[in-house]
């Protein structure tokens, strides 16, 4: 078992393109963390106080639905878990992505896109969030 994975949630690309840097670059599989409703235009819209994007990052117990979960997830010993920030941290599907596996005894690593923010606080929510998980190191891919 020494194999790693790019798990990975993009809702316009940018994320994607780098996730498949990654994959490339450490030989490994990827998965997409694909939500069971597609984000749209309007959902994205980040100056709509009332667009799915907004209200799902203002409810910290939101957990958008995943389309299917990783059922291979016992294969792999790192974990690279990306996304593209959403108001200063992780949009909620990661958290959904995390709660649905058992990522015990693999080292997550974490990576993300942004229009500027940092990946630390990302990656420091995520730590904070899941302390019984092991966290290994964190990349912004811009
Ligand atoms: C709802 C929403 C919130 C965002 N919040 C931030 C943010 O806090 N900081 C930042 O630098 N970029 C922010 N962005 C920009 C995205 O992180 C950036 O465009 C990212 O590369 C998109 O990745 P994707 O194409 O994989 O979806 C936000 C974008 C959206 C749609």
């Amino acid at each position: 078992m020494k194999k790693t994975l790019v798990a990975y949630f993009s809702a316009t690309g940018n994320t994607r393109a780098a996730a498949e840097k990654l994959a490339k670059e450490f030989n490994a599989d990827l998965f997409e963390i694909a939500p069971a409703v597609p984000y749209t235009s309007a959902d994205l819209d980040w100056r709509d106080k009332t667009s799915r994007s907004t209200t799902e990052m203002q409810d910290k117990a939101s957990r958008p639905a995943m389309k299917g979960t990783c059922d291979n997830i016992a294969d792999y010993d790192t974990v690279w878990i990306g996304f593209p920030v959403w108001w200063y941290t992780a949009p909620t599907i990661i958290n959904t992505f995390i709660e649905a596996h058992d990522l015990s005894g693999k080292v997550l690593n974490v990576f993300a896109t942004s229009g500027g923010s940092d990946v630390k606080g990302s990656y420091n929510d995520l730590k904070k969030a899941y302390s019984q998980y092991t966290w290994g190191e964190s990349r912004l891919m811009n």
